[in-house]
């Protein structure tokens, strides 16, 4: 049988190549899980990172202590504290990392929750809760970052969507109708993006330009799967075809390949990280 983890990508530990040198990366839910191992990818191609919290600021602390521990020391990585579903709290944490690090070279959209429930027995407050927080905060996080970029004519949007927007799950109709709602936010803004940069004559042939992309990543092994219960998790593994669960790390090499100036004519996609969970 095959050996699995000798495929497997690694955490990144210190800076491996230059792909971002002097880009700077605002990360929510920068802090932990997935978001951590985002931050971490961009770093070891050379960005400065600020990442997103909203409550649990010992782990923020712990981040950074490891962040600067793997990476060139303190300068590098900044924390923000703030709730994305609250408009106000967006546009100070862009505004706190503009005063900082004086740019935002790349935004990516990762902070999500879940409150699973069937759907029937699914609170309303539930239901908006879940929207508020991935989707709305989404956009609350794109829209002044957006404004930024299209003024200096370049960047990167990624959003942190999840193979659930595709092909939905039980017990997550309001978590799957916040991922689907990504996708169709994301192809809007990479067409609003180009349009306005085309608009101004700032549509360079090898140009960086805007892209916005999502990555829609499956069963992740993060906190967010404490929750499911353990006969269910053996169900779902079950129906996964690579056979195992997916590593934050697998999804963070994604967003730095599209986070990469090179990547400037890919946007408006979607980028499936499922172990085929999907097909
Ligand atoms: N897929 C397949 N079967 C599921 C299921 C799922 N997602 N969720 C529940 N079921 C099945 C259970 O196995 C159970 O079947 P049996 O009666 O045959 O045993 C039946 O539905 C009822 O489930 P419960 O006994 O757990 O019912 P409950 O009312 O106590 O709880 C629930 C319902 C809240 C939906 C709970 O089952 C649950 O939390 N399910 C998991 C939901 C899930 O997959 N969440 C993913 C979180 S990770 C994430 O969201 C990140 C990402 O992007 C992928």
């Amino acid at each position: 049988m095959t050996n699995l983890s000798s495929t497997i990508v690694e955490p990144a530990t210190g800076v491996i190549g230059q792909k971002l040198a002097g880009r700077v990366a605002l990360v929510t839910g920068g802090t932990r899980g997935i978001g951590a191992a985002i931050c971490r990818s961009l770093a070891s191609q050379g960005a400065s990172v600020a990442a997103g919290y909203s409550g649990n600021k010992e782990r923020a602390a712990l981040f950074v202590k490891e962040f600067e521990r793997d990476f060139d020391g303190p300068g590098r990585v900044t924390t923000h504290q703030g709730n994305v579903s609250h408009p106000e709290d967006c546009r100070r944490v862009v505004q706190e990392v503009l005063d900082e690090h004086g740019r935002i070279d790349i935004l990516v959209n990762n902070a999500g929750i879940t409150m699973d429930k069937m759907a029937m027995k699914m609170s309303i407050e539930d239901w908006n809760t879940v929207l508020a927080v991935n989707l709305s905060g989404s956009f609350y996080m794109a829209q002044p970052t957006l404004e930024h970029m299209v003024e200096r004519g370049t960047g990167r949007i990624i959003f942190v969507s999840s193979v659930i927007g595709e092909t939905g799950n039980i017990g997550q109709a309001n978590y799957a109708a916040s991922k689907a709602g990504m996708l169709g936010l994301t192809k809007t803004l990479a067409k609003e993006a180009a349009f306005i940069l085309a608009r101004s004559g700032r549509l360079e042939e090898n140009g960086v330009g805007i892209t916005v992309n999502t990555v829609t990543p499956g069963f992740v092994a993060t906190e967010m799967l404490e929750n499911v219960p353990e006969k269910v998790l053996d169900k779902i593994k079950s129906t996964i075809p690579v056979g195992r669960l997916c590593h934050p790390d697998e999804i963070a090499r994604v967003v730095h390949f599209l986070a990469a100036d090179a990547s400037a004519y890919i946007t408006g996609q979607v980028w499936g990280v499922n172990g085929g969970l999907d097909m």
